[in-house]
């Protein structure tokens, strides 16, 4: 039987982990729910399940794990995830501490999951709008990119319980500006060029995932007072003058996004509630290079969760656990 760990199994993004595992691993499993000191002896329940939190200390035996999945901030993951892989443990881990490591791949499933070949047995999860934008650009990408500008819209359940205490609650506490009744242009902390570090993320995330080079990114990233699901505007240039049937062709091919075509509908945040499908809609040509488009995803499942889970799956799979 598998043993599947799951690393800040309290939180937001750990409890939809544990959920995804019970929808998509099929293969006989054991779950061991992994927190904080704080947290160590709580019961969880989820789909009905019950599981108690155990503390993770440097003292369990992490050969007793083939897979784990963290999402317990950069510094559990910089902590312990090597200690979990030197076990012999596959890590997908939720942070940003490894996405840039060289040996390790930064996975979408549906886009590169062959890049897990030949490196570490720790694999980055990306950021939560990097995932759901790649997915809708990964079709267009033989049509020659030039330029991406990315605004995002994003939900406050992407900071965690924090995040949706703060909304909830809206006693500013938390945020650099109150989240209620507002749009704060600013995720993470800024660095030395003017972008914060979430719109670094993307620009630095999607050129390794989609492997584009000589090509001009720009993001800027907003937290929204929405509880779930990011939205982003994605401006793609290409560095010929397109033909449109063909660029929706691809959209509409690709089994990775729900493509609304007819220019006149769309998919809102509060849609994606519970679903793990990324919706493409308000597609449209703007002059003769470049195309617009509204990208809605759910950041805790496709963003998060599902994205990982997904990973397992695959892994399981090419292992042979079966
Ligand atoms: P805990 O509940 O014990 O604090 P969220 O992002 O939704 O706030 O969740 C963060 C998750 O990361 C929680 O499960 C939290 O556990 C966990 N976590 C935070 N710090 C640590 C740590 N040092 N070791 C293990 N888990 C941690």
């Amino acid at each position: 039987m598998l043993n599947i760990a799951v690393v800040g199994a309290t939180g937001l993004v750990g409890n939809e982990m544990i959920s995804e595992i019970h929808r998509l691993i099929t293969d006989q499993y054991k779950i061991t729910a992994l927190a904080s000191s704080r947290s160590a002896g709580r019961t969880i329940t989820i789909n009905d399940h019950q599981y108690q939190v155990e503390e993770l200390t440097t003292e369990i035996d992490f050969g007793q794990f083939d897979y784990a999945v963290f999402s317990a901030g950069g510094d559990t993951s910089r902590n312990f995830a090597k200690l979990f892989a030197d076990a012999g443990c596959y890590v997908i881990d939720n942070s940003s501490a490894f996405r840039f490591e060289d040996e390790c791949s930064l996975i979408v499933p549906e886009i590169n999951f062959e890049s897990y070949h030949l490196k570490s047995p720790i694999i980055a999860n990306p950021n939560c709008s990097t995932i759901q934008s790649v997915l809708a650009i990964a079709p267009l990408v033989d049509f020659g990119i030039e330029v991406i500008d990315y605004t995002t819209y994003q939900s406050v359940s992407g900071s965690g319980l924090n995040g949706i205490n703060e909304l909830k609650t809206a006693v500013n506490d938390f945020y650099p500006k109150p989240i209620t009744n507002n749009v704060i242009p600013q995720i993470d902390r800024f660095l030395e060029n003017g972008n914060t570090f979430e719109e670094q993320k993307m620009i630095d995330e999607t050129i390794k995932i989609l492997n584009l080079n000589n090509i001009e990114i720009t993001a800027t990233c907003a937290r929204v007072p929405v509880y779930y699901g990011h939205g982003v505007n994605i401006k793609v240039t290409f560095t010929e003058p397109i033909n449109f049937e063909q660029i929706s062709a691809a959209l509409v091919d690709s089994p990775a996004i729900s493509y609304l075509k007819d220019y006149s509908t769309y998919v809102t945040q509060l849609e994606v509630a519970d679903t793990d499908h990324v919706y493409v809609s308000r597609i449209r040509q703007v002059g003769k290079r470049s195309i617009s488009m509204f990208v809605v995803g759910n950041n805790i499942k496709k963003g998060a969760a599902t994205n990982s889970v997904q990973i397992i799956k695959k892994l399981i799979k090419e292992n042979n656990h079966a």
